[in-house]
């Protein structure tokens, strides 16, 4: 069973084990003591089956089960001692106090160990412990006030449920103490097992992220971090002007949608360069009042350039502007949006497409963006509406004639917050990049889909064949897009879904097992100079100073997850392990890291170097980059809502030091 399976698994028999010992608990109360022993037992059995799935879950990572290790199972392992001695004895015994309250209190242990694990999760430290067993005490005490006049016992009952009362309250104090404790700030700081630093944060700056150390303090300024003001030798300027606005617009089916456009289009205007060129785009705000940034998705650009409201600028607001530089240095795919309140700003349309294209080799002088022969299309994959489209969204996907025997490069962005499946029926191609780096020696694929990450872009690769091709997201083959070798359809005319194939059954590409190993700079058996740990989750933490049941970074939700802490030159290694129910595309900004490991298994083909990688439930993944590119720098999920709802922290450079507050998650 996968370790998501595990996971789901614990939590179900958690759940009947706290249902069983209740039930068991209820029986005795109503003094119904036949079904009572057979409850006891189920419960007894559900409990040792729970021990079982935790043990057994230990064996994916100490993350997954600490809490339960260190809080659920000592409470439930206790508290089901105590039913057996108490309760066990008196199963027959009609509405026995010592039964009844000790059946409830295996409930309220079982369930405090739930409690914990949705709402802290990992780590799960003393004072959530203390929490936990205070709850437990107070609940007992509570239920022996309530069960003690069960039996006719008088006096002696009652001073007895006195003194448990006021054990009760002595326990409910322990448990505020301990759930103070839980919020007591942590540093804000994680070095990674490297040297602290002398920029590092200091403590009563625990709250700020980054190490950013306000504008008066030692260091550079992140804002000083801009791109070069002329070209590469060679190269030319690609000059844009972007500007945002709110619209109205009419989608191939006829619905109007409300948008938020770049240049009024949807997607925005699609940059292009070639290796060398200095691309230089003026971004401007008509009228979108929680304001706008533009960020290189993937694009390792100087710091001041990355477009993290808050972290290297402020948003721009409406009638601002801000010119972003820099070099087109590196070929491949990426694409931009809107960094400011992104979840909402890039579903509404605030993104487009990069495509740097690689220098013609053997050629000098200025060149212009290189045309190669045959079919490049870039299309972004988008959902509006409910309808996921590649491309633009008020123009039906359609059908293209492609002379057979043309080289077709499809270059698809999934621009939205999850994953992606898409499927190229009618032709064997191969995937050559992946966000943007040339994959070594990938092989042909035949029905064969593809999982495309949130945030993540593949170039696929083929010959036009005889026949047609269709490109598919999901199993919608009504918005299929076709390519046509011959002109039996009409430019633009919608094709009809019973020629497109079903694709619907297809197995997903595995790309850690895709292509042929390459040397790396650097492997997973090195040393490393940081180590870093992130596990994603779900639970209460605070955020924008309120307590919310947030999406979480090692329990905590942005700003409060500790900021990891590199210098210039560090090789560092991340590990990205997902506890939750819900898969977290992983991207760090300003790097592209090499895939060490994906649940223990290093890839077997083609190198990985990506910028968003799918963290799906149960994953540890182990990546690792090279800290060459100083700065402060967004390290997120690419759900952008779960950006917004806590998943994000920064990774600073030591020395660096921001004049913002710091930002916000999405
Ligand atoms: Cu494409 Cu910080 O994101
Ligand atoms: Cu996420």
């Amino acid at each position: 069973m996968s370790t998501g399976g595990l996971i789901a698994l614990d939590l179900t028999v958690a759940i009947a084990a706290a249902a069983a010992w209740l039930g068991a608990g209820v029986a005795a109360a109503a003094g119904r003591t036949r079904p009572v022993p057979v409850l006891f037992a189920a419960a007894l059995l559900v409990t040792f089956v729970r021990i079982g799935t935790v043990v057994t879950l230990a064996g994916s990572g100490w993350w997954f089960v600490q809490e339960k290790v260190t809080v659920a199972l000592p409470l439930l392992v206790a508290a089901t001692i105590a039913a057996v001695a108490l309760a066990g004895p008196r199963l027959g015994a009609p509405r026995s106090p010592a039964a009844v309250v000790s059946l409830f209190t295996a409930a309220y242990a079982a369930a405090a160990g739930i409690i914990v694990t949705l709402l802290v999760g990992y780590p799960a430290g003393p004072g959530e412990a203390l929490a936990a067993f205070a709850f437990v005490g107070a609940a007992a005490s509570a239920t022996w006030w309530a069960a003690a006049p069960l039996a006719a016992a008088g006096g002696r009952a009652r001073r007895a449920s006195q003194r448990l009362g006021l054990g009760g309250t002595g326990a409910g104090a322990l448990g505020l103490a301990g759930i103070a404790l839980a919020l007591l700030p942590a540093g804000a700081v994680d070095a990674g097992g490297g040297p602290t630093g002398a920029a590092a944060a200091p403590p009563d700056h625990h709250a700020r992220p980054a190490t950013s150390t306000g504008p008066d303090a030692a260091g550079t300024p992140v804002t000083a971090l801009r791109g070069p003001a002329a070209p590469a030798p060679g190269g030319g300027v690609r000059r844009y002007t972007l500007t945002a606005r709110a619209t109205t617009v009419t989608l191939a089916s006829g619905r109007r949608i409300a948008a938020w456009t770049f240049n009024g289009r949807l997607p925005g205007p699609p940059i292009t360069a070639t290796q060398g060129d200095l691309v230089e785009v003026t971004l401007r705000n008509a009228d979108i009042e929680s304001g706008v940034t533009l960020h290189w998705h993937g694009y390792d650009v100087p710091a001041g350039e990355d477009g993290a409201p808050g972290l290297t600028q402020d948003a721009v607001a409406p009638g601002g502007r801000f010119v972003y530089r820099f070099l087109a240095d590196r070929p491949g795919t990426y694409w931009y949006h809107t960094h400011e309140a992104s979840a909402v700003g890039v579903r509404m349309g605030l993104y487009g497409s990069l495509v740097v294209a690689p220098r013609p080799t053997g050629r000098a002088g200025p060149t212009r963006p290189a045309r190669p022969a045959g079919l490049d299309l870039t299309l972004p994959v988008h959902t509006y509406g409910g309808d996921t489209v590649f491309g633009d969204p008020s123009r039906a996907p359609g059908s293209r004639r492609v002379a057979p025997g043309t080289p077709v490069r499809l270059r698809l962005i999934n621009t939205d917050s999850v994953p992606r499946r898409l499927a190229l029926a009618g032709t064997p191609y191969r995937v050559v990049a992946a966000d943007g780096t040339d994959l070594s020696r990938p092989d042909r694929l035949t029905g064969v889909a593809l999982g495309l990450p949130a945030g993540g872009r593949y170039d696929l690769v083929f010959d036009m064949p005889a026949g047609p091709v269709a490109l598919l997201a999901g199993d919608d083959r009504a918005g299929a897009l076709r390519l046509l070798p011959d002109g039996a359809a009409l430019d633009g005319a919608a094709p009809a879904a019973a020629a497109v194939p079903r694709t619907g059954g297809w197995r997903e590409l595995d790309l850690t097992r895709y292509g042929r190993p390459a040397a790396t700079p650097f492997t997973g058996r090195g040393r490393f100079d940081r180590r870093f740990t992130l596990v994603l989750d779900r639970g209460l933490a605070l955020s924008g100073g309120l307590p919310r049941y947030a999406y979480t970074v090692n329990g905590r939700a942005f700003p409060r997850v500790r900021t990891e802490l590199v210098r210039a030159g560090d090789l560092v290694l991340m590990t990205v392990v997902n506890r939750g129910f819900a898969t977290h595309p992983w991207h760090l900004h300003g790097h592209r890291v090499l895939i060490l490991s994906k649940n223990g298994r290093a890839p077997t083909g083609s190198p990985l170097w990506l910028d968003t990688f799918d963290v799906r439930p149960g994953d540890v993944w182990r990546v690792a980059f090279r800290a060459g590119n100083p700065g402060l720098w967004m390290n997120h999920c690419h759900n952008l809502g779960h950006a917004a709802q806590g998943m994000a922290l920064h990774l600073a450079y030591e020395g660096i030091t921001t004049p913002y507050d710091g930002g916000h998650g999405g």
